[in-house]
């Protein structure tokens, strides 16, 4: 199995263009940054899969060259999470291809903009991801999707006029996580999480929810009236406790408030005595 880290920020990256809170400072004075939240992975390291595709998506990494044919690609398909724009852009992105699979809940394949826009470029072939039901990829990979919650993208709100959610949709559809396996290792992917599940203790490597350190951050930080949990993501305080035995565990999807972003703070240091870890941007995770 591998897997390698296009990006570990949460929307926005790190530092954000419109943007001075001491997160963000730090970066350009440090001169480091993140892209947002992708990951790349693959079963056999020949073929290739995105999970999620965030806007400032860049295929550069060696394993995604292209070749030998002249425009012949590794990456297959993309796996996406949920409908979040920060997730979802840069499937515009891979329009110059001649064909790509996208796995999703249907939901999820029903309301993403990019994918509307995406399919008038290119072939894509769509496969609806229902809870619980492996889907086989290319590769030796599987991937199976887990529902984590109901919170849909902010243009696809209640009160979003134009873009209506398909009706009936099953509970837990807008977001979901995914548990993937190579028959050898098993890694779950989990960027956006409301609530703890206990899918997340079995797996060799758990990458999960990092967006916010604690609940009123946004707010101290930046004077955004928003907590995380109204977010829907479960901040790194209350989810680091919870942590099982087993799995290595590295929380990606940071968002640029979030002092474990900052590789001398003390949250950090924290996180590491919990046994976990920041995910590494822009690397691959060498010894699965
Ligand atoms: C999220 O991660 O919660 C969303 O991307 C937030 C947003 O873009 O509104
Ligand atoms: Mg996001
Ligand atoms: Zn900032």
């Amino acid at each position: 199995m591998r897997v390698r880290f296009l990006g570990t920020a949460a929307g926005g990256g790190l530092p954000q263009w419109n943007c001075a809170c001491a997160g963000c400072r730090a970066a350009r004075e440090g001169g480091w940054s993140r892209r947002q939240d992708t990951v790349a992975i693959s079963g056999d390291g020949r073929v290739w899969y995105l999970l999620n595709a965030a806007p400032d998506l860049r295929l550069d990494a060696p394993e995604l060259h292209p070749g030998p044919g002249l425009r012949e690609t590794p990456l297959r398909g993309v796996i996406l999470t949920s409908a979040e724009l920060d997730h979802t852009t840069g499937l515009l992105t891979l329009r110059e291809t001649s064909a790509i699979s996208v796995y999703a809940s249907s939901t999820v394949l029903a309301a993403t903009p990019a994918l509307s826009l995406l399919r008038r470029y290119t072939t894509v072939n769509e496969s609806p991801l229902i809870g619980g039901v492996p889907a086989v990829l290319d590769g030796g990979l599987t991937v199976t999707a887990f529902p984590l919650g109901d919170k849909r993208p902010r243009y696809a709100g209640e009160s979003a006029a134009g873009i209506a959610a398909p009706s009936g949709a099953p509970a837990g559809e807008w977001v979901v996580g995914l548990r993937l396996t190579n028959g050898r290792t098993t890694v779950i992917y989990a960027p956006c999480l409301a609530e703890w599940s206990d899918e997340l203790t079995r797996a060799d490597v758990v990458i999960l929810d990092g967006t916010f350190f604690s609940d009123d951050e946004l707010r101290r930080h930046t004077g955004v009236d928003r907590t995380a949990r109204q977010m829907g993501h479960l901040p790194i305080e209350e989810s680091l406790p919870l942590l099982a035995p087993g799995p290595r565990y590295l929380y990606t999807h940071l968002n640029n408030t979030n002092p474990v972003a900052r590789p001398d703070s003390p949250e950090r240091a924290l996180l590491h005595r919990h046994g976990a870890a920041v995910a590494p941007e822009g690397r691959d995770l060498a010894d699965l």
